[in-house]
């Protein structure tokens, strides 16, 4: 690990390109479920069916693989960095956490939507879009301000 500590700053940038690619795939996901869900309840057949093909390829293009990349540089940072003893991160890696849960709620969602099944209103849906741009408001505070 310690023949790492020089590249901790090429470790940051490749964690936070990520962390880009990651958030842009979670805010685009669920916006398409709203859309997707519009289509199938108004029976636009094609239409639901145009958007299964954009999840899909959003989720293995684009969200997976960042998720991935983000938790691997992620906890690289922590153990060359020696940050396991801060509050921060712990509080940080509650937020990331749910971020990975609503993930895969998304992705849960986006595939029973391909088989037909609305399980919430497009009202409750739209609400649930704000979810990753609170959370990764948390994150970004206490990785720049440290509170504590
Ligand atoms: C997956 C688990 C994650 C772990 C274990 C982790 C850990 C870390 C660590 C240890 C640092 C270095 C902090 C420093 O040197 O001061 C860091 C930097 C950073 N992380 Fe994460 N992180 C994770 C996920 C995320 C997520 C999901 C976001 C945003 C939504 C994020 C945003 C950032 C940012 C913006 C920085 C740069 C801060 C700086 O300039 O030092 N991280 N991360």
């Amino acid at each position: 690990m310690a023949m790492l500590a020089g590249a901790y700053l090429w470790i940051v940038a490749a964690h936070v390109i990520f962390v880009i690619f990651w958030m842009a795939g979670l805010f685009m996901l669920p916006r398409y479920l709203v859309y997707h869900q519009e289509a199938l309840a108004a029976g636009r057949a094609d239409e639901a069916a145009l958007w299964v093909e954009r999840e899909t390829k959003l989720r293995s293009i684009i969200l997976t693989p960042a998720m991935i990349a983000v938790w691997v540089l992620g906890l690289l940072l922590a153990t060359v960095g020696q940050h396991w003893g801060a509050g921060w991160l712990h509080a940080k890696l509650v937020f990331v956490l749910l971020l990975s849960g609503y993930h895969g709620w998304a992705v849960g969602y986006a595939k029973r939507l391909a088989k037909g099944v609305m399980r919430l209103d497009g009202r409750t849906l739209r609400m649930l879009n704000e979810v990753p741009a609170l959370v990764a408001t948390a994150i970004v505070v206490l990785v720049f301000v440290k509170p504590f």
